[in-house]
């Protein structure tokens, strides 16, 4: 049914990471799933179309577990899928299957609560607030380093109860995984390694001595009188902070890049947040999440048995990946799909995944999101681009897509 794939647009280059969207859009009309090579050599189907999606992200015979990948056995490891090696860490929500997923995440979500998130408000607001009193006087700053990358490290070493004194470990640990996240390993193995230990004796040291935080929340969390391991606590606080680190990073980066590049948008939104009202900074996340969120690809899912998928034959142990960024651009689903309207009200994107592996830290994201872009239009209402769009470059990994830098300037600020 595919038109000839020969004429597919070359994937996953420079050009692409840069701008996908031409590339998402060809496939969508052509290849809606789409056989192709990724970078690793490891032959994946890319499903690009809305309704595909999200029936990819709820069937269950699409499993999260790389044990179903049918890979030859002398490839395995050397993927770069995640989790394909056994290490502890990697036990976690988003590589394992019902009925295991089902007790973690029930038992996660007991201490991860939106109560929780709600009264972590204040915080995230003054940690905002700091961020940008580091760089106001300058006249300029780049965005990435100096705000969107610490801000949610910060925030969730916060919420996990990592003391203040630890913090900039773990910025180093988590901007090596950023840095290297697609190229070399060793440094990237070397961090995780760090992290490892550092979590596994924190774990300990709570248990012994439990807080308010939510590292002693899992300790603390049962569920029937089930409670989770030390390395099921330990792999979940990983998750928490590698799922919920790059992510929101790349939110505020691609937001703000967004806003910067759609003045009339940005003005409305500083309007109405110059009247008190929080009505479109709230639709304005969704949409930018919508328009160009950081997950391009929600991660792995292999066939557990042979399938038809958007009318494709996919064969069991084939890998599966479902293209967030290509379904939430589907002129089937969205009106104007490539016109950001803060204002949009029919968006159910997909930016956050669908079905039980919903993004747990959406609640989190949001604050952090709000409070990123609200603050940065309040204190610098002036905010540009000091480079030329041409001249950013973009880090387009196979999950996630973000600038790696983002130079503004701005008049004195507030
Ligand atoms: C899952 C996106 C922020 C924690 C997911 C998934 C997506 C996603 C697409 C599903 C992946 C799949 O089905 O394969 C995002 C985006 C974020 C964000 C766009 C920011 C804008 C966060 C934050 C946290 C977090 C701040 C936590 C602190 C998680 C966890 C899962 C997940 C634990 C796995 C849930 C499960 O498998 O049950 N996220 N995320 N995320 N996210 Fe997020």
């Amino acid at each position: 049914m595919n038109d000839s794939p020969a004429d597919a647009p070359e994937l996953f280059t420079w050009e692409f990471a840069t701008d996908p969207y031409p590339a998402y859009a060809w496939l969508r009309e052509h290849s809606p799933v789409h056989r192709t090579a990724l970078p690793s050599g490891v032959e994946a189907w890319l499903v690009t179309r809305y309704e595909d999606a999200r029936q990819a992200l709820a069937d269950t015979r699409l499993s999260k577990n790389p044990a179903h990948h049918d890979e030859p056995a002398h490839a395995k490891g050397k993927t770069g899928i995640p989790g394909e090696r056994k290490a502890e860490l990697m036990t976690h929500l988003l590589n394992i299957d019902p009925p295991d997923h089902t007790r973690l995440r029930r038992l996660v979500s007991k201490a991860f609560t939106p109560r929780r998130v709600a009264e972590f408000a204040p915080r995230v607001q003054e940690l905002t607030d700091h961020l940008i009193d580091n760089f106001i006087e300058e006249g300029s700053a780049d965005l990435i380093h100096d705000f969107a990358f610490p801000l949610p490290i910060y925030a969730i070493c916060d919420l996990l109860g990592v003391p203040r004194e630890d913090q900039d470990d773990f910025r180093d640990w988590a901007g090596m995984m950023i840095r290297h996240g697609g190229g070399p390993r060793g440094g990237v193995a070397r961090s995780v390694k760090k992290m490892r230990g550092y979590l596994a004796e924190l774990i300990h040291r709570k248990r012994e001595n439990p807080g308010e935080d939510l590292i002693s929340g899992l300790i603390r969390a049962s569920d029937h009188g089930e409670h989770l391991t030390e390395n099921e606590a330990a792999a979940m606080a990983f998750i928490l902070l590698f799922a919920g680190f790059e992510t929101t990073v790349n939110l505020i980066g691609n937001g703000v890049y967004a806003l910067l590049r759609n003045p009339e948008q940005r003005e409305r939104l500083q309007r109405s947040l110059d009247a008190g009202e929080s009505g479109l900074l709230e639709t304005g996340i969704e949409e930018l999440l919508r328009y160009d969120g950081p997950v391009e690809l929600a991660t792995w899912r292999f066939a557990t048995e042979p399938l038809t998928l958007g009318g494709q034959r996919i064969a069991a142990g084939d890998p599966v990946l479902v293209v967030l960024a290509a379904a939430d651009r589907d002129p089937e689903r969205f009106t104007d799909p490539d016109t950001l309207d803060l204002a949009r009200r029919d968006n159910q994107h997909l930016g956050y995944g669908h079905g039980i592996h919903y993004c747990l830290g959406a609640p989190l994201a949001r604050l952090e999101g709000q409070a990123a872009l609200a603050t940065l239009l309040r204190r610098l209402p002036d905010l540009r681009l000091a480079v030329e769009p041409t001249d950013l470059r973009w880090r387009g990994g196979l999950i996630m897509r973000g600038l790696r830098t983002l130079p503004v300037e701005f008049g004195p600020g507030l």
